[in-house]
C-alpha cells in the first residue's frame, strides 16, 4: 500500500528549478536511500515529504493516519541510547508502554512461578497463583488478566514453564504472561472499541 506518493514534483527559489517532475511513491515497509551532493535538495525532499514546504508544482501525498519521524541533520539525541530509540522519538509514549509491560510480564512471571513451587498444584493452588497474578496487574494499571487461553499445547508450554522455574529459569514463564498480557490487551481492545 502506498505510503508518500509525489507526482510531478517541481520545487523553484526564484529562478531557480531545484526539483523538477519529481514522480515516486514510497509502499509499505520499503526502505528507501536518498543519494545526491550537497545543495542537491535532499534536505528539501524531505521537506516536502514531512509537509513543512509545499511544492511549487506537482503533488505530494501521504495515506491518512501516516507518522512520520524526522532525525534532524543537525541533531539532539535527547535521552536515547539507540538508533532506533532516537528515530522512534516521537513514539516514545508507545516505546515505554512496551517497556513497562515487558517488566510487568517479568514480575508477574517470577512471582507466579514461584508461588506454584511453594504448593504445587493442590488444593487449588494454581486458582490461588493466577489471582495473586491478576491482582498484581490490576494494581500495576493492566485489567483483569484474561488466563482462558492457556489450554492446549499453551497448557504444555506453561507447565514447562513450571518446570523451567525449579531451576530458577523464568523466561518461559515471562513468555506465557506476555501472552497472557497480549491476549487480555487485546480482547479490551476489541469490546471498547
Ligand atoms: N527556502 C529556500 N530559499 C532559497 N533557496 C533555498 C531554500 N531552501 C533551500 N534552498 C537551496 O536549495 C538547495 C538545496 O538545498 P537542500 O535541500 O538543503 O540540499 P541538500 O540537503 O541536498 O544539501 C541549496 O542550494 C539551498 O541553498
Ligand atoms: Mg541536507
Amino acid at each position: 500500500m502506498t505510503q508518500i506518493a509525489m507526482s510531478g514534483v517541481g520545487v523553484s527559489f526564484g529562478a531557480t528549478r531545484l526539483l523538477d517532475d519529481v514522480t515516486f511513491t514510497v509502499g509499505a515497509g520499503d526502505k528507501w536511500g536518498v543519494v545526491g551532493r550537497n545543495g542537491s535538495g535532499k534536505t528539501t525532499l524531505f521537506r516536502l515529504i514531512t509537509g513543512v514546504m509545499e511544492p511549487t508544482r506537482g503533488q505530494v501525498t501521504r495515506v491518512g493516519g501516516l507518522r512520520i519521524s524526522l532525525l534532524e541533520q543537525h541533531r539532539d539525541f535527547g535521552d536515547a541510547t539507540t538508533v532506533w530509540e532516537a528515530a522512534a522519538g516521537p513514539f516514545a509514549e508507545l516505546l515505554e508502554l512496551e517497556r513497562s509491560l515487558a517488566e510487568q510480564a517479568t514480575a508477574l512471571a517470577v512471582v507466579h512461578a514461584e508461588l506454584i513451587l511453594i504448593h504445587p498444584f493442590r488444593d487449588g493452588n494454581g486458582r490461588c497463583a493466577r489471582l495473586v497474578a491478576m491482582l498484581m496487574g490490576l494494581q500495576a494499571g493492566l485489567p483483569a488478566l484474561d488466563f482462558g487461553g492457556i489450554r492446549g499445547e499453551k497448557k504444555r508450554q506453561y507447565i514447562s514453564a513450571v518446570q523451567a522455574a525449579l531451576s530458577r529459569d523464568y523466561a518461559p514463564m515471562i513468555e506465557v504472561f506476555r501472552g497472557v498480557i497480549g491476549t487480555t490487551l487485546k480482547s479490551v481492545a476489541r469490546t471498547s472499541f
